[in-house]
């Protein structure tokens, strides 16, 4: 399976502009699935609700569920691309996992950070994994990170590879997802965005080094810290399937949850 991740630098109140150069980006590109960034079409630095709320989405309907079905069916790619959702009146910072087939699985991010709080609700999908050509892929969106639990979960709910969409503004994630592959024995593709944005304030310098990992913690490709590309790789997701560490040691049946606090 051919899979990676698009790196690129999305621009704040320029959703038109953002899925022109996704296009762009991915029009030739020759994958089976590729990991696009958190907010992805929108930017991610706003103000309050009402200046977000023209760059809202819904999730399965309308004109972002629309185009990347449309790119995802052109391309023969699965995408997964995070978006700011709106469902009724409530906001979520959001994943849709857009299959060639047109079907839409959604993930709303779990562990929101800083000021995201006072603009999205905090998801209430939990963490699933979902079944594409055979392999099963997890959802998790940039923060979810600094939790083990999040990919502790999707590996035990049986994910090959972790898509992570993020827009990462601390310098530790990318090493952490190398211990995330390690200790669950699964693949991760983390798309980050770069640049620099600024609004209402605030200021972020977001990190790039977008990367894939295999279920040995090697780094089988990565971007730098400003580079605008796609990069893919071929990998055999049922390598993640073995969880032996040793033949005396399997890292999912040697868990001892009766003596883990909570
Ligand atoms: C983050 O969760 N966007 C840092």
């Amino acid at each position: 399976m051919k899979v990676g991740f698009l790196q690129f630098y999305p621009k704040l109140f320029h959703e038109k502009q953002n899925l022109i150069e996704i296009k762009g980006l991915l029009e030739n590109v020759d994958a089976d699935l590729i990991v696009l960034p958190e907010l992805a079409t929108s930017g991610y630095i706003f103000a309050d609700k009402e200046e977000l709320l023209d760059y809202t989405a819904a999730a399965r309907k309308g004109r972002v569920a629309d185009f990347f079905r449309e790119l995802s069916d052109q391309i023969d790619a699965a995408l997964v691309v995070g978006f700011a959702e709106r469902r009724k009146d409530r906001f979520y910072n959001s994943q849709m996992l857009v299959n060639p087939n047109g079907k839409i699985n959604l993930y709303r991010k779990t562990h929101l950070f800083y000021k995201e709080k006072e603009l999205f609700e905090p998801g209430d999908t939990g963490f699933h994994v979902f079944d594409f050509q055979g392999v099963k892929l997890g959802l998790m969106i940039c923060f979810d990170w600094i939790f083990p639990e999040s990919a502790r979960t999707l590996a035990l709910e049986g994910a090959d590879i972790i898509c992570h969409s993020a827009n990462l503004v601390l310098p530790y994630c990318q090493k952490a997802m190398i211990t995330r592959s390690i200790e669950n024995r699964v693949f991760t593709i983390t798309a980050n965005r770069f640049g620099k944005e600024k609004n209402a304030g605030e200021e972020f310098n977001f990190t790039g080094m977008s990367q894939v990992t295999d279920p040995k913690g090697n780094v089988l490709i990565s971007a730098s810290k400003s580079e605008r590309c796609v990069k893919t790789v071929e990998i055999e997701p049922a390598i993640a399937r073995d969880k032996n560490i040793t033949e005396f040691n399997n890292i999912q049946n040697d868990r001892r949850p009766a003596y883990y606090s909570k």
